[in-house]
């Protein structure tokens, strides 16, 4: 596979778990970019946001995907939910023509899976904070390749077999609606 798929959406949507199958259903590397973090710093996201606060931890996110996207295995990379946010992120998916598949799951869903997920998600600690940044990053999510709407109740193999045929490995620029 020549450009690398990255798998974004909020908290809770599932990013991990798609990216991961889809990988294997590609037969290509998955790489979890929280996981790469705590990898190259020994800390997690969470821990990082806590103790350094967002914006040490988003310079981080950034380096980190560089290193992935530079070290050129990666086949389908879950990032963290705010890594799309970031415009220097978009900026080198893009540089590095990645398909970028936007899982768009109703936040009550996320918000039921972040309550009972029982991880430190600092970000989203009550619900009043996850549904702001929700509403706030969707028109962002927009911009990415692929849209794939779900209820959030799918099959996992459902849902593969709906990114699969929809991923475009030459155009990262073309704009798809689901
Ligand atoms: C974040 C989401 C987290 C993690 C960090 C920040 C966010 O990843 O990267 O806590 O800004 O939405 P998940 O989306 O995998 O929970």
């Amino acid at each position: 596979m020549a450009q690398p798929i990255v798998i974004t959406g909020f908290m809770g949507c599932g990013k991990s778990i798609v990216a991961r199958a889809l990988a294997q259903h590609l037969n290509v590397i998955f790489v979890d970019l929280d996981e790469s973090i705590t990898a190259r710093t020994g800390r997690t996201p969470a821990q990082l946001i806590t103790e350094d606060g967002e914006h040490a931890f988003r310079r981080i996110e950034t380096d980190t995907l560089r290193e992935v996207l530079q070290a050129g295995e990666a086949g389908v990379i879950a990032l963290g939910g705010g890594a799309w946010i970031e415009a220097a992120n978009r900026e080198l998916i893009n540089q590095y023509g990645c398909s970028s598949v936007w899982l768009d799951v109703p936040f009550e869903v996320c918000w039921s899976r972040i309550e009972t997920a029982g991880e430190d998600r600092p970000l989203g600690r009550t619900k009043d904070q996850a549904a702001a940044l929700y509403e706030r990053r969707r028109p962002v999510y927009q911009l990415a390749t692929i849209h794939v709407p779900l209820l959030g109740h799918e099959e996992l193999d459902d849902v593969i077999s709906v990114i699969k045929p929809r991923i475009t490995r030459t155009n990262a620029d073309q704009k798809e609606h689901f």
